[in-house]
């Protein structure tokens, strides 16, 4: 099953199990529509072979997916999910998932149910593991649309604001800008103020440049709720209403008279063909999905360490999430301006 929100490489981890599982042992499999619902449902396709033809390109899941809760509702908790599983046969359920998911997973392979865990999210903030599958692909569309937006924006001599994904996390932000070369990276870990912002792009400015700034979608505004609330800024330094790029953008308009532009990336970082590097990363995931779960090793999940993918307990996932070390942030951050 794949649950939480899609990613690219959810084909390619279900191709690679699929695969790996019917060539190395001779497997069946099956495939839980939309995440938890269709498992509380019993809600399956067959998977034989032919199914999984291909499929590592697609974008999305073949199987859809959902945010719905495994331990909700009257068809949620261990003993009716339990018997699903029996009821259809199935010795050994794999979930694909980020940590809302695995969570569940985690919580359901304590109550004795045979569940293996694949970690996966675009935002790569995930513990457990070096990277996740998704991640890559996100980067590459973010890097390609912060390209196009330097052309136009130079010609037009505009500051050109970016908004990536990342709630909890500037990883998308910081990779993306690093290698477009952005003269600004706003993610959640690190506050900056309105000040250095505005210094940086002046800077950038100043030099000829048509500034560029990637801000992440979680990233807080410091100390400046009161002073810019005028411009959609609330107290605790978040967008009252729409994304925080926006409230960016009209800040550095406002401050420097230089006229300024935001485009936010949204669900284009998610939708659509994996990179190479996700695809060989999920079918490596998949495949070793499919060896843990003949070994037994229920409560684990597939991790990559390096080079290699090796198993770590799902709970090493859970409880915090992976965020940007101020170290990674400061070093990129002498690029600025
Ligand atoms: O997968 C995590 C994420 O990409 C976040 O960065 C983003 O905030 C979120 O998904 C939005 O997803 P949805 O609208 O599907 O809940």
């Amino acid at each position: 099953m794949t649950s939480g929100g899609d990613c690219p490489g959810l084909n390619a981890v279900i191709r690679g199990a699929v695969l790996g599982g019917i060539k190395r042992h001779g497997d069946e499999f099956v495939g839980f529509r939309d995440g938890w619902r269709g498992v509380k449902e019993g809600d399956f396709m067959n998977l034989p072979r032919g199914t999984v033809r291909g499929i590592s390109k697609q974008g999305g899941t073949i199987l859809g997916t959902s945010r719905v809760n495994p331990y909700e509702g009257p068809l949620g908790g261990p003993e009716h999910i339990s018997k699903v599983l029996k009821d259809h046969k199935v010795d050994a359920l794999m979930v694909i998932g980020g940590e809302g998911s695995l969570a569940g997973a985690n919580r359901l392979a304590e109550a004795g149910l045979p569940i293996v865990g694949v970690p996966k999210t675009i935002d790569n903030d995930l513990n457990g593991t070096d990277y996740t599958f998704g991640f890559d692909t996100a980067v590459q569309i973010g890097t390609e649309a912060i390209d196009r937006l330097r052309t136009t924006g130079e010609s037009h001599h505009r500051v050109m604001v970016a908004e990536v994904m990342g709630r909890h996390a500037g990883w998308i932000a910081l990779h993306a800008g690093m290698a477009a070369g952005a003269h600004a990276i706003l993610i959640p870990e690190v506050p900056a103020s309105a000040d250095d912002v505005v210094n940086w792009v002046q800077e950038a400015y100043d030099r000829g440049r048509g500034p560029l700034v990637v801000v992440a979608e979680g990233f807080v505004m410091g100390e400046t709720g009161e002073a810019y609330s005028h411009l959609g800024l609330d107290e605790a330094g978040r967008p009252r209403l729409g994304g925080i790029g926006e409230v960016v953008a009209r800040i550095i308009q406002e401050r420097t008279g230089i006229e300024t532009r935001c485009t936010t990336l949204g669900y284009i970082q998610r939708g659509g063909v994996p990179t190479a590097y996700d695809r060989v990363l999920a079918t490596r995931l998949g495949m070793a999905a499919a060896e843990a779960a003949h070994d037994g090793a229920w409560g684990e999940m597939v991790a990559l360490e390096g080079t290699n993918i090796h198993r770590v307990p799902l709970s090493a996932a859970l409880h915090s999430l992976k965020t940007v070390p101020k170290s990674r942030y400061e070093e990129v951050a002498v690029l600025f301006g």
